[in-house]
């Protein structure tokens, strides 16, 4: 599981990770994101939540998950990247699935304003760049599948970013603890280059 703030790097690092295990990536965000594009109940529920900054409700997450693990390939594992994000559906977690790592990504809140407003993602494969610390190699260009289309997100605005960080503040975080408490937490400095907090996960999944 990846653990962090807004902008600490979890999608990125997980794209490496899915890589490198094979496991697949759930990230409740792009499954919320998907549906609010696709117009789905899921998505008409989520939609303010996610515009605000706000955490959508527990029950409505919690549903999604229960029901993304019955998938086929959840039999080998799971990467979470995102959830859980509230002590209830952590618990909601324990009692469906064991959890092997949670990786906790440290950014201190002023970097992190500046990471998400200069994000950008491809619209094919969804590989994720930043205008400074992560330009296309070739201009306007994806390094991973060649495509052309890019977008931002309707909630990496400054205002918006500012309500995540005190929900993550807030609701989040605390759920540090209680993974420390069941010897599940390993933490990393997130404030280094991509490659470098790359190489620490990858240390820490070869433990
Ligand atoms: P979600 O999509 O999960 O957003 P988030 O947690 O706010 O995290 P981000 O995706 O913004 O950041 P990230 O850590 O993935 O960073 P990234 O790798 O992209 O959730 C969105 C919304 O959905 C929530 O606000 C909530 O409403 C709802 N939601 C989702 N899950 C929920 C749940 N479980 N419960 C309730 N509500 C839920 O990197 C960011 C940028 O920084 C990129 O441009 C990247 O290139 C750059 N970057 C990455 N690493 C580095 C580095 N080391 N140095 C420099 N730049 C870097
Ligand atoms: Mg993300």
């Amino acid at each position: 599981m990846l653990f962090g703030p807004p902008g600490a790097g979890k999608g990125t690092q997980a794209g490496r990770i899915v890589q490198a295990t094979g496991k697949p990536q759930v990230s409740t965000g792009d499954m919320l994101r998907a549906a609010v594009e696709n117009g789905t109940e899921l998505g008409r529920i989520a939609k303010g939540y996610m515009e605000s900054g706000g955490l959508v409700p527990d029950e409505v997450i919690i549903g999604l998950i229960e029901e993304r693990i019955k998938q086929p390939d959840a039999i080998g594992g799971l990467l979470f990247d995102g959830f859980p994000r509230t002590i209830p559906q952590a618990e909601a977690l324990e009692k469906i699935a064991p959890v092997s790592m949670v990786i906790a990504i440290h950014v201190e809140d002023e970097s992190i304003v500046e990471r998400i407003c200069g994000r950008f993602t491809c619209a094919s494969c969804g590989e994720v760049y930043h205008d400074i610390f992560r330009p296309c190699k070739t201009e306007s260009v994806c390094d991973s599948c060649n495509g052309t289309e890019f977008k931002r997100r309707a909630d990496d605005s400054e205002a918006t970013v500012r309500n995540r960080l005190s929900a993550y503040h807030e609701q989040t975080s605390p759920l540090e603890s209680w993974y420390f408490d069941r010897g599940l937490l390993r933490r990393i400095d997130g404030n280094h280059s991509i490659e470098q907090v790359g190489q620490e996960i990858s240390n820490l999944l070869d433990e």
